[in-house]
């Protein structure tokens, strides 16, 4: 995207995207499916860089859900290893990730993932924990249906121990506890892949989110996607529920 279209389009602030598509791109190519969701990997690293040099203030990617445990033990070491392979990559290149402003969040239930995983994230949160310039959430076992009854049961627990009552629960109190507390609802959301539908990904935070779809697999996505799903948002009339 040029500098004139930067100054002539309204950015959203937050992106989701569900990287969907890598298994039918690499069955194309008679490639395991494990080398789609390579390929999709490197396609990560790229737009994650884009969006932080287009002023893209969140963006989430969707790269395991609660669900996805149900495939080949195979394809889920294979993606695990892919997010490990990050995870070092972002660890070792520290300095690159600073430069750039990067700041790397994990949503999803965490207890569920290999020990190695979850403290190369924890490091990872904290070394980049005061950067400003993109924060970049993974999704890694994350459902929204999961994520909403996390937050319940803990504000459960605060009614159960007397801190707070039932009937002055607010819609704040429920988003303060999800993994994306303190972050702005997702403005656009992107599914490649020609599929149309949000797969418990953000439910609660989407309410009111853009949508914009694609026949294009994941892997094969490129910039100029993301610059014709944000040109497409901008030309859009957000109203919220209003007139
Ligand atoms: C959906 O495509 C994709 C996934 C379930 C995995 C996505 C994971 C990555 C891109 C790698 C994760 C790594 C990092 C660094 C976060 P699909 O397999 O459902 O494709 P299909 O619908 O064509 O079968």
């Amino acid at each position: 995207m040029t500098k004139e279209m930067l100054e002539n389009i309204v950015l959203p602030e937050h992106i989701g995207v569900i990287m969907d598509g890598n298994g039918r791109w690499a069955k194309q190519r008679g490639l395991e499916r494990s080398e789609g969701h390579k390929a999709g990997a490197d396609v990560f690293r790229k737009i994650c860089d884009y969006a932080a040099e287009i002023g893209i203030k969140y963006i989430t990617f969707y790269a395991f859900s609660t669900e996805n445990w149900k495939r080949p033990a195979g394809e889920v070491s294979a993606i695990m290893d892919l997010f490990r392979d990050y995870l070092f990559e972002a660890q070792e290149r520290e300095e690159e990730n600073i430069a750039k402003g990067m700041r790397i969040r994990y949503i999803g239930d965490r207890t569920a993932l290999p020990e190695d995983i979850v403290n190369l994230i924890e490091q990872l949160e904290n070394q980049s924990a005061d950067k400003t310039t993109i924060t970049v959430n993974l999704a890694v076992n994350y459902g929204g249906r999961d994520e909403i009854l996390h937050a319940v049961k803990h504000l459960a627990e605060k009614v159960e121990a007397g801190e707070l009552k039932a009937d002055d629960i607010t819609l704040k109190d429920i988003d303060g506890n999800l993994y994306t507390a303190g972050q702005p609802d997702p403005d656009l959301i992107i599914r490649p892949s020609g599929e149309y539908r949000l797969s418990n990904f953000l439910i609660w935070q989407a309410a009111y989110s853009e949508f914009w779809f694609s026949d294009i697999l994941w892997p094969d996505f490129t910039s100029d996607d993301l610059d014709k799903a944000i040109i497409e948002y901008s030309k859009r009339n957000r109203r919220f529920g209003g007139v």
